[in-house]
């Protein structure tokens, strides 16, 4: 493992994924617990160049004034997770963390998230290269005052209305052009993204939120040698569809119908139960299936707000598949996970192969990162096993070929 400074800087900062990661790291700095859950700790990413998580230093954005004692205690408190004894040992990493979380902004990130705001002037309408200028100045402070070698961003704030697309988006001149004036024509994610990659440094979106996910800022991160990867982790129910879907295919068992129920508790719940924010969710699930079978069979798939399950995500799936001589049959799969704990992990293994990426000179899209997104960005393969096999071959890769010339 390597040794050095570096800066995570996560935008939705406080949120159960944010307050997870940060738990996490300041348990792995005290030794009070393992690797076990991140990828990057398998065998196959023995000799690589990686980060020590235990060198982490976080900071970020937030909407909501808070802190990560408060978050996490709140976690423990109503999901029945995390020991409280490792809770007191962290207290006072997470307490220095917290003072490194900068007011955020959500003027574009619509009603519901507005909703959430109750610090600085986080929802109310601001010209988009101020805010970008502002969030420039957070990420400069952080890495100066902590005196940081390096630092990767990542985005795990609420989820966005889905924001479509237009020619505007196409340039990076007409982009910047637009930018410069008072229209919003971007939203908040994507002004994050900007502000990331304009200063070459790695971005992330574990989010179904928009980010950078816009040809011109692939562009602006091209001319800025910045690493991407997203979009919307792949944690639960998409994890397990993109994981026996190839089943199906392999038996050459027609799949008739996939129908996907999901439940969950959560502030993320709560906000998806938005019709604008779950439709962008929605969006992001829907593909895997088709993709990977090659056809479209009915695939419908809802997400339900239930409070009383907190952090305890539920996925019932139904599998309706034609076998030999027509015969019906059916798969069912309940999935129950805790749905920060299982995102924070990969948090971190994103944040460490973006640096690794970043750091070997690689620019643009990380193709090889697609097994940890249920939409992965430039990548069109949904099928779980051919996207560990792309991540395998790039490690393989790697340790034949150092560094990348560019
Ligand atoms: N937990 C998982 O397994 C999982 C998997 C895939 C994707 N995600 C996505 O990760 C995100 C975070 O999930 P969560 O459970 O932590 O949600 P959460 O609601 O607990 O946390 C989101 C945080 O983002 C903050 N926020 C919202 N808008 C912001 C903005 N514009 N700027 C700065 N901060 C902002 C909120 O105040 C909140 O603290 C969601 O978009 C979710 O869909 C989670």
């Amino acid at each position: 493992m390597t040794h050095r400074r570096t800066g995570l800087w996560l935008i939705g900062a406080f949120g159960g994924v944010g307050s997870t990661v940060a738990l996490g790291l300041a348990a792995l700095r005290q030794k009070l617990t393992d690797c076990n859950s991140l990828v990057t700790a398998l065998p196959l990413f023995r000799d690589c160049p990686l980060d020590d998580p235990s060198d982490f230093v976080l900071g970020g954005h937030d909407i909501r004034r808070t802190d990560y004692v408060r978050e996490v205690q709140a976690l423990h408190e109503r999901a029945n997770i995390f020991r409280s004894d490792w809770l007191k040992a962290c207290r006072l990493i997470l307490n220095e963390w917290s003072s490194n979380v900068r007011p955020g902004f959500a003027a574009d990130s619509g009603a519901a998230i507005a909703a959430l705001a109750d610090w600085g002037e986080a929802a109310a309408p601001k010209p988009a290269a101020d805010i970008i200028a502002q969030i420039q100045t957070d990420l400069l402070e952080f890495r100066d005052r902590n005196a940081l070698e390096q630092m990767a961003v990542v985005h795990v704030a609420s989820t966005e209305p889905a924001f479509p697309l237009e020619t505007i988006h196409f340039s990076l001149t007409r982009l910047k052009t637009a930018v410069s004036g008072s229209q919003s024509v971007l939203p908040s994610s994507s002004l994050y993204a900007w502000a990331a990659l304009d200063l070459g440094l790695p971005y992330v979106n574990f989010t179904p939120c928009l980010g950078a996910s816009v040809p011109a800022l692939l562009e602006l991160a091209l001319e800025r040698k910045a690493v991407i990867a997203g979009q919307d982790g792949k944690t639960g129910e998409t994890l397990l569809k993109s994981v026996l879907a190839p089943l199906f295919v392999a038996r050459n068992w027609q799949v008739l119908s996939w129908v996907g129920h999901n439940v969950i508790g959560n502030r993320d719940g709560m906000i998806l139960d938005h019709q604008e924010n779950k439709s962008a969710k929605l969006q992001t699930k829907s593909k895997v299936i088709a993709e990977i079978l090659g056809y479209q069979p009915q695939t419908p798939v809802s997400i339900e707000y239930c409070p009383s399950l907190d952090d305890w995500k539920t996925a019932w799936d139904l599998i309706h598949f034609r076998g030999f001589l027509d015969v019906k049959m059916s798969l069912q799969f309940t999935w129950q996970g805790c749905d920060s704990v299982l995102a924070a992990p990969l948090v971190l293994d994103l944040a460490r192969l973006a640096l690794l990426a970043q750091g070997r000179g690689e620019v643009g899209i990380l193709p090889h990162l697609a097994c940890f997104f249920k939409n992965p960005v430039g990548v069109v393969e949904h099928d779980f096993f051919k996207q560990f096999t792309l991540l395998e071959q790039y490690v393989r890769d790697l340790k034949n070929s150092p560094a990348v010339s560019n």
